[in-house]
This record gives C-alpha cells, structure tokens and sequence, in this order.
C-alpha cells in the first residue's frame, strides 16, 4: 500500500449520546492531492480528521491509511525548545553526535536522508520571518503567532506522507497566510485542510463537502465549487418547476 494513501470505507461515527454524526462516509485520497474539507459548523469534520488520525475509531466502517498522518498536535508541551517543537532534535543531536566523531548505526538511522536539516529548518523559518528564532531558545517564550508558525513547520518537516492541517489559517497575518499557501501547492506531499479561507480553497486541487446529505467530492478549486454547487442548484429548481407542473394539470 502506498505509505501516503488514505482511505474511508463506508466511515459511521455515532457520538457519545447515540446521536449519528455521519454515516456511509466512504472516499480515498492519494498521490499528491491537495484536498479541502468543507461544511458548516458543528457538521463534523474536525470529528473525521480525529478518525484519519485514528484518535477516534469509526463506529461503523473501516479506515486504511498507508502510514499514520501528520498533524498538529492539540496538547503541545509548551516547555520544549524551538527544535524539539519542530520535532527535530532528535536528528540534529544524532549529526552533532556523528560530527563529534560517533559512528553508531542507530544514529546514522536516525538521520537518514536528512543531513542538510538544519539549514532547510533555518530556510523554512526565514520565509515564515522567523529568522531571529534560536532552536534552543524555549518555545513557550515565543509569541502566539511565532509559536502557531512554528507548529504548522513541523507538520510540514515531518516524515509523514500526508499532512493534515484543522483551520490552519485562521491566525496567521497575511504575509504568512501567503507562506503557508506557497508551501501547500510546493510540497509533493498530500494534503488535507479543513478551512473556510476562500483564497486556501482556491488553491486547492479538490474538495469534500460534510453535510447533512454525506460527504460530496468536487474535484477542482473553489471557483469549480462553487460553478459545481451553481448548477446543481439550476437543475434542483428546473425539476422543481417541471413537479409543480405536473401537479398543476
Ligand atoms: N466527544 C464529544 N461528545 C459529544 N459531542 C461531541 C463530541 N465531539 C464532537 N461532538 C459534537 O459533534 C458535532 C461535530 O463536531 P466537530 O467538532 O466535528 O464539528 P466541525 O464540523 O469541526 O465544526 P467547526 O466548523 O465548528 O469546527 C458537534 O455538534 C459537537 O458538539
Ligand atoms: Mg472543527
């Protein structure tokens, strides 16, 4: 199985007083895709994203992801270092031990890939504006806005294959608005957002509408949703007036 599939087969949740919050959920998301979810408040979908990320478990139905998401995690410890915010101080204390003159495998493991990490982070970081950060400095001395740039970093520095982002926007001033938009469309990774920032779902190459109906995929940006949902209305009214009719003679 690809490692950034993700897969929803006929997905019920029921909540804790018996009440169905959805049902016969069913969609797969692969390859690159940059998907939104959309849908009215309170209509479930941050419950979905804890089911992907199988922090809930579906009452009904089955889910199949090809490796565990990322996401941003909702308890952060706020008395780590910028690094271990970032979630990578485990590969650069394993460079610094390796530049040291340490030749274990478990640490050459643990880099991998990854020996130019410290200068793609201290990248990522100028383009959010965060160049002053220190990586040892402590994260909880950072502001708000600093410390909410720095989490969505580490979603997109993680190893994982799909990245999953709940109202990821919602915060950001604009210019780093722009950033994270940049990074999304960059990244060949998969991406799923829940978001109600029109100019993020412009960007987007499909999205999922939660409703009272199901979930409905439209597969192109905004404008083709909203064009999709224009003509959907067209036809609803068009049959509408062909019933009265009939009802009529
Ligand atoms: N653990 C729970 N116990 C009881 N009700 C819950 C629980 N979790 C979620 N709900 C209810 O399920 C519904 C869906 O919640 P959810 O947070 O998934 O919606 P949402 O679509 O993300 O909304 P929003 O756009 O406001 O973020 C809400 O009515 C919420 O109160
Ligand atoms: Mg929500």
């Amino acid at each position: 199985m690809p490692e950034n599939f993700l897969s929803f087969k006929n997905v019920s949740y029921v909540l804790p007083n018996g009440e169905t919050l959805f049902s016969n959920i069913s969609f797969d998301l692969a390859n690159g895709e940059k998907a939104a979810l959309i849908g009215e408040n309170g209509i479930g979908k941050t419950t979905l994203f804890l089911l992907a990320q199988n922090i809930l478990s579906p009452s009904v139905g089955k889910i199949v992801c090809g490796r565990p998401p990322a996401f941003l995690a909702q308890k952060i410890n706020r008395d780590q270092t910028v690094a271990e915010a970032l979630g990578v101080s485990n590969i650069l204390n394993a460079i610094k031990d390796v530049n040291a003159g340490k030749t274990d495998h478990a640490l050459f493991d643990i880099i991998g890939n990854q020996w130019t990490i410290e200068s793609d982070i201290r990248q990522a970081l100028n383009t959010f504006r965060l160049d002053h950060v220190d990586l040892s400095a402590s994260f909880s001395k950072l502001s708000g806005g600093e410390q909410e740039k720095l989490l969505l970093l580490s979603v997109f520095l993680s190893q994982s294959a799909i990245l999953m982002f709940d109202e990821p926007t919602n915060n950001l001033d604009s210019s780093s608005r722009d950033v994270f938009y940049d990074y999304v469309q960059t990244t060949p990774k998969t991406v799923f957002i829940i978001s109600h920032d029109r100019e993020l779902l412009q960007r987007m190459s499909c999205i999922y509408e939660l409703s009272a109906e199901g979930l409905k995929k439209y597969g192109g940006n905004y404008a083709f949703y909203l064009e999709a949902k224009k003509s959907e209305k067209e036809k609803l009214n068009a049959q509408k007036n062909i019933s009265s009719k009939k009802q009529d003679v």
